[in-house]
């Protein structure tokens, strides 16, 4: 990612294709491969990917045309954008919201970009050839009961994510994304194709195709909108530091598609890859947080080149992860260095020392410690939870509401089709969206989740 120069020059995106590259490194990361098929595991699989998908599309791809907006036209960081455009309001708080998401989701994010480490590890070692399911599942065990392990991974994740944003070479990584995403994009299309000729697998493809609404309550649908939040980077800001960076020229709204497809894909796929493993391995869908972990070893000691493919498959996740770690950090960093007046060093060293104070208790809530806890939640779901189901929509919902009633009609025509350059055929619909629906939408599976009002 550019970044401000002493000047106020903001450096853009080179093409269309490179803040599409961009955003969706951002995009495609552990929400996609690890969350997406553990959360649907967990809420009974085909009915709650409707939902799922349903909430993408209508509620998902018009917050991200909102954001891009914002940062677009305002050139800002999510602080800096509110209060440019309403000053002395209290918006600023909706970017508030957006630092503390900010934490949690980097703190449990490195602690699973952590486990994706280790089994980088394991998978150089050759750990899973010929290891039935349940020795799998013994390492995974082990791993979790060792004492300094899963710190020390997790404490390295955050301490690469923190020197990406500090020497400023996200530009490059930006530069390897380009192919290393495609890779796993193909990676995990071979992995499907493994998965599905497994026997005794259809039983994952109904599970994950065959919608069940009886296995769907108030709380799931909330889950499932937070997961459309979370897997496409929206509802804290990111997305409106990605759009300050987007060229003036580009498409903004049909970019925000592109970008919302390849991440849906990638999900999608990844649930094909899994589901039928989970099912032929007799593993239980619902094994929670663990599931691909537990999951897709043993998929790789099932196949041909499974040691090649097992060792590829960590490391570009590994990056995946980080690519999207480092956009999140990214936003930190902004906040304090824009508008707290720190160095961006001192922000960056600043921002990760919390995360990784944070990030190790998360990691010891989770196995080894789960006395770190709050009720029945460790400290882990807990901030999963408040992030991404309760932050997210939250951010999202004062977003669409933003643009909808605050920033002005013509405004947002010229923003969206680049001065007239584009017709934005979808303009009538967005708007009704960001006006009626998307807020309503957010409003009701917020409060029906909660259980604050019953519908
Ligand atoms: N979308 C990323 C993933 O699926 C995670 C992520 C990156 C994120 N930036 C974000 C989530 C901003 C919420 C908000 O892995």
């Amino acid at each position: 990612m550019a970044k401000d120069t002493k000047a106020g020059i903001r450096d853009s995106f080179g093409s269309k294709f490179g803040f599409i590259a961009a955003t969706a490194g951002s995009a495609v990361g552990l929400g996609n491969i690890w969350r997406f098929p553990y959360i649907t595991g967990e809420n009974g699989g085909g009915a709650f990917l409707l939902i799922y998908l349903l909430f993408v599309v209508v509620i998902g791809l018009p917050v991200m045309i909102s954001e891009l907006a914002i940062g677009r036209s305002t050139q800002r960081n999510p602080f800096g954008a509110f209060r440019v455009l309403k000053p002395r309001s209290k918006w600023f708080l909706v970017g508030i919201m957006g630092i503390a998401a900010a934490f949690m989701i980097n703190a449990f994010y490195s602690v699973v970009a952590g486990w994706t480490l280790e089994y980088l590890v394991k998978s150089i070692a050759n750990q899973f050839q010929g290891k039935t399911p349940a020795e799998i599942s013994a390492l995974f065990d082990g791993f979790q009961q060792n004492n300094w392990r899963p710190l020390f991974w997790t404490v390295l994740f955050i301490v690469i994510s923190a020197g990406v944003v500090l020497s400023g070479v996200e530009k490059g990584i930006e530069k390897y994304t380009k192919i290393l995403m495609p890779l796993l994009l193909i990676i995990i299309l071979v992995l499907c194709i493994r998965s599905l000729t497994l026997p005794g697998s259809f039983e994952g493809v109904r599970f994950l195709f065959h919608p069940d609404f009886s296995k769907i309550g108030p709380s799931a649908i909330l889950i499932a909108l937070g997961q459309a939040f979370f897997s496409l980077s929206i509802g804290m800001g990111t997305l409106i530091t990605y759009g300050s960076y987007m060229k003036r020229s580009d498409n903004l709204g049909s970019s925000a598609a592109s970008v919302v497809f390849s991440d849906t894909l990638i999900a999608v796929l990844a649930g094909i890859a899994i589901f039928p493993a989970v099912f032929s391995f007799g593993i239980s869908p619902d094994s929670g947080p663990n599931l691909v972990f537990l999951t897709l070893p043993n998929i790789f000691a099932q196949m041909g080149g499974g040691y090649f493919f097992s060792l590829l498959f960590f490391f570009l996740l590994a990056i995946a992860a980080l690519t999207s770690t480092i956009s999140i950090l990214e936003v930190v960093v902004a906040y304090f260095s824009e508008e707290l007046k720190m160095s961006r060093k001192k922000a960056t060293l600043l921002a990760s020392a919390g995360i990784a104070v944070l990030g190790i208790l998360c990691s010891l809530s989770l196995y080894k410690m789960p006395q770190i806890s709050i009720g029945k939640n460790s400290l882990f779901s807990l901030l999963e939870y408040t992030s991404s189901t309760i932050l997210l929509p939250l951010g999202g919902f004062f977003i669409v509401l933003f643009v909808a009633w605050l920033f002005g009609g013509t405004k947002l025509k010229a923003e969206l089709s680049s001065e007239g350059k584009y017709r934005v055929r979808y303009l009538g619909v967005y708007r009704f969206i960001i006006r009626f629906l998307a807020p309503l939408a957010i409003a009701a599976v917020f409060l029906n989740g909660l259980g604050i009002l019953k519908f």
